[in-house]
């Protein structure tokens, strides 16, 4: 299995800081005098924007079709002109805002898992794989207060699932990548610091 080095990808719940702290450490590297290209999927390309409109409900397809929608924005998005593998070579680091762990996460619900490591199987590695664990109530809370409408994933007993098979894919991870694992119900900068800590 092939580790992109200094590929560090953020996973966690709808609603976990992901974004926040994507964008927190990829600030603090900049100041460091490190270069930095952040990133985030569902991208923001056609297929991440046909992607997001399933998300609203105002597209429908297969969970399938779905699954195959997000393998496919994240062959373009490693592959792709301008891509992560590309990034890499004119960057200290790529951050990621979600990578393929969030497939196994929740795609693996409504579809078999092994279909889901099926797509995902030629996907390199990141060096990190930063988890934000945030209780689904926490997240819930956060989503509430802050979105007038959900998407089709952001409701509680879906999100119940998504916390087990992230508790699932990320105890059966490969060699060689490196998993720091953050209490979300830590303070923004809490959770910032400890991961400065672990990465510089
Ligand atoms: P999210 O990061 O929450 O985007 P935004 O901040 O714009 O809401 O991602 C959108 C949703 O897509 C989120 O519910 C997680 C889901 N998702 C998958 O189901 N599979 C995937 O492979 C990826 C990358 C995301």
């Amino acid at each position: 299995m092939e580790i992109l080095e200094n590929f560090i990808v953020f996973e966690g719940l709808d609603g976990a800081g992901t974004t926040t702290q994507a964008r927190l450490l990829s600030e603090a590297m900049q100041k460091r005098s490190l270069s930095t290209h952040l990133t985030c999927e569902p991208t923001d390309h056609e297929i991440g924007k046909l992607i997001r409109r399933v998300l609203s409900g105002e597209t429908k397809i297969t969970r399938k079709a779905l699954a195959m929608l997000y393998a496919a924005d994240r062959d373009d998005h490693i592959f792709g002109k301008d891509g992560i593998k590309a990034q890499l070579v004119d960057n200290d680091y790529v951050i990621s805002d979600r990578y393929l762990f969030s497939s196994e996460a929740y795609q693996s619900i409504d579809t078999p898992f092994e279909e889901v490591a099926e797509l995902n199987k030629r996907f390199p590695m990141p060096q990190y794989l930063i988890y934000i664990d945030t209780p689904v109530d926490h997240c819930m809370k956060r989503i509430e207060s802050s979105r007038n409408s959900k998407d089709i994933f952001e409701h509680t007993q879906f999100q119940l699932s998504v916390y087990e098979n992230y508790n699932t894919a990320l105890s059966n991870l490969c060699d060689g990548i490196k998993l720091i694992r953050i209490d979300g119900t830590l303070s923004i900068e809490e959770i910032h610091m400890q991961i400065l800590a672990e990465i510089l």
